[in-house]
């Protein structure tokens, strides 16, 4: 007969021992004004919204815990000021938008877009208000249909995070933003989690991408200065597919093409996607993102732009589209963010060896964010010559057939070379780094390159979106 542990406390039927309360992640989860892991936050850019989502008129937002007023003014300009007025606080949503900055309506004060005050019409001339004062208001950029802000300290703003896979030739870049009512650590989290593709994406409810994705994968985590990096490998047949993925501190991510269908050696492909996932506030998060649309990574044209938006992108499971009945049936990565809780609870977890990248990312910010309390400023990303940051989300294939021995082994110093490979390239201009990463990684192939995998078209059926 089975014998209890522990005779007080039996594991079966144990709810009543169990602990109920959830206590929540404080640290790393807290982004509001004055909070240390909002303090961290406000040295990043974030997306904040898509410019099809702006119109003629003033627009609310919320941007880590803070409510925020954007605006274009007439001169095409943006602006993003604290939302109630400097004089005595009415929203500037009603405020009316002027050549160069908004005006507040209920006494008229002119603000430029940069918070400054350029008049107080019913103050006489000599009111000293314009040069005490000023609106709250933050610098904003917007790059392809996507609008970002800084936060933090004007004197320490870093350069604008100009990464590379935002500048391909020969793409087509359609961004997307979806709200979770969440915080935003568990969907970042999402990212740093390569195991949960082989159970939630597969083996739960059959394959929502690929029949492939049920097995394991053979992770390596690599450290950079600005976060992580991690080859995610499986055999497919004779060829072993390697999909590079980025992680930076805080809050972005790129991982390989979405429609990746295996069928032949690839040496340098980009990624299928550019992410970041912002805080609203601490139980609502918005992913904000580009998919990438080219005939490169996606040859069959399997993307579909038109399915890319406010709300939605053309692959599964990543909002709440699909009726609740659908997604309880075949849940997809919203649903399993969001059912942690507004506000997960890492003490009531019990991590495994699956969630080493989650136990590495936590470590990292929680690093980052105590460095700072103790004036040690993050390091700021660094582009290159070029302008731009190097990544390296994407997938590489190889033809490489199983020789009877270890076969996750091989696998594994596959992976270690290719890795390699990447970081070895990674100063070099786009059209340079691919020509230098297909000289480095062709002579891996231990079998004809050109041959087409003979199971791509079976083995990789991909669900639509709900
Ligand atoms: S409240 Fe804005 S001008 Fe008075
Ligand atoms: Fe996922």
């Amino acid at each position: 007969m089975e014998k209890p542990t522990d005779t007080l406390h039996p594991m079966k039927f144990s709810g009543y021992h169990q602990p109920k309360e959830r206590p929540v992640e404080e640290l790393t989860a807290r982004v509001g004004p004055g909070t240390p892991c909002g303090e961290y936050m406000r040295r990043y850019w974030h997306p904040f919204l898509l410019s099809s989502q702006l119109d003629h008129r003033p627009k609310v937002v919320r941007v880590l815990g803070e409510d925020l007023v954007l605006y274009r003014d007439l001169s095409g300009d943006l602006g993003l000021v604290h939302k109630h007025c400097a004089h005595r606080g009415a929203s500037l949503e009603f405020g009316i938008i002027a050549e160069h900055g908004i005006r507040c309506c209920y006494h008229g004060w002119l603000f430029g877009n940069d918070g400054t005050i350029l008049e107080t019409p019913g103050e006489p001339p000599e009111s000293p208000h314009r040069h005490k004062y000023c609106q709250g208001a933050y610098p904003v950029v917007e790059f392809q249909g996507v609008i970002f802000t800084y936060m933090g300290p004007p004197a320490i703003k870093p350069a604008f995070p100009m990464m590379d896979a935002m500048v391909m030739p020969d793409n087509q870049m359609k961004p997307y933003l979806i709200h979770s009512p969440c915080n935003w650590q568990q969907v970042s989290e999402n990212s740093m989690d390569p195991f949960h593709v082989a159970f939630l994406h597969t083996r739960v409810s059959g394959p929502q991408f690929s029949e492939v994705f049920a097995t394991l994968p053979i992770i390596e985590y690599y450290d950079t200065p600005h976060g992580f990096f991690y080859t995610n490998a499986r055999r497919v047949g004779d060829f072993v597919w390697i999909r590079m993925h980025d992680h930076l501190v805080p809050n972005f991510s790129q991982n390989g093409a979405i429609f990746e269908n295996v069928s032949h050696v690839r040496y340098f492909g980009r990624p299928g996607l550019t992410r970041w996932v912002t805080p609203i506030d601490d139980t609502n998060t918005a992913v904000i993102a580009w998919r990438h649309f080219n005939d490169r990574d996606d040859p069959h044209h399997q993307g579909r732009p038109d399915d890319v938006g406010v709300g939605k992108t053309d692959f599964y499971g990543q909002s709440n589209e699909a009726p609740y009945e659908v997604r309880q049936d075949s849940p997809g990565d919203w649903d399993a963010w969001c059912s942690l809780g507004p506000v997960t609870s890492h003490a009531s977890e019990h991590l495994g060896s699956t969630d080493r990248g989650i136990a590495l990312l936590r470590r990292r910010l929680k690093k980052e964010i105590d460095d700072l309390a103790q004036g040690i400023e993050p390091k700021a990303l660094e582009p290159l010559s070029s302008g731009t940051i190097p990544t390296t989300g994407g997938d590489t294939i190889l033809r490489i057939p199983a020789n009877g021995g270890d076969d996750r082994q091989l696998i594994r110093e596959v992976c270690q070379k290719v890795a390699q490979a990447y970081m070895d390239t990674q100063l070099l201009p786009d059209a340079e780094r691919r020509a230098a990463i297909t000289a480095l990684l062709a002579p891996l192939n231990t079998a004809d390159p050109n041959e087409v995998n003979p199971d791509h078209g079976k083995i990789f059926e991909f669900k639509t979106v709900g």
